[in-house]
């Protein structure tokens, strides 16, 4: 019974996030890399390509054809990776983290992964959303908190990892 009251409520704010909002698909990710630093992200505006980059996702303001929430995946070495995840301020805790998270499982399900495995800036959103912590270590994946000044000052990072 709980079940389906859930499957309910996923339903249709699944509906509802469908009337506002879409996702798509592209290799663009220096065009995302404004919103990925402003939402906080250890980037810079000329970064190139993230290394084995498999895709990008971009979740559209269908009012007003505005980017505001993006996420990209690479595979190296055989390892699967979250690389990037953002949404902008504005837009926040209204489930477009969940939908881009979702988008991105079911396209590593497609590409065969197993796992897929994420530096973690906010642990407990993670953790919502189905990852643990890793025993993985920062040398197994693309880790880029090493020289921020933040990095164990204001910001506690952890390696987490999902089943696929
Ligand atoms: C982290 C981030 C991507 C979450 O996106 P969002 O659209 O706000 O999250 P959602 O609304 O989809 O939240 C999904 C669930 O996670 C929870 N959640 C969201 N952010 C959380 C956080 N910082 N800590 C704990 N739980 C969190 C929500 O309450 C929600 O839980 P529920 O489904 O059980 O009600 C977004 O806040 C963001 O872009 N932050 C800045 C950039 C960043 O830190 N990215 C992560 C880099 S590793």
């Amino acid at each position: 019974m709980e079940k389906n009251n859930n499957n309910l409520v996923n339903e249709s704010m699944e509906n509802l996030f469908h009337t506002k909002f879409y996702i798509r698909k592209s290799m663009d990710y220096q065009k995302l890399l404004p919103l990925f630093k402003d939402a906080g992200l250890e980037v810079e505006l000329d970064d190139p390509n993230p290394k084995g980059l498999l895709t990008c996702f971009e979740v559209v303001d269908k009012k007003t054809d505005e980017i505001i929430g993006a996420s990209s995946i690479i595979n190296n070495n055989g390892i699967y990776q979250v690389k990037t995840l953002a949404v902008t301020k504005e837009y926040q805790g209204r489930g477009i983290g969940r939908y881009l998270m979702d988008e991105m499982v079911h396209e590593l399900r497609k590409l065969g992964a197993k796992k897929v495995i994420l530096n973690a800036k906010e642990p407990g959103f993670y953790k919502r959303v189905g990852f643990i912590e890793s025993p993985m270590d920062t040398n197994d994946i693309e880790y880029d908190c090493g020289d921020c000044e933040h990095f164990n000052r204001y910001c506690f990072p952890k390696i987490m990892e999902r089943e696929i």
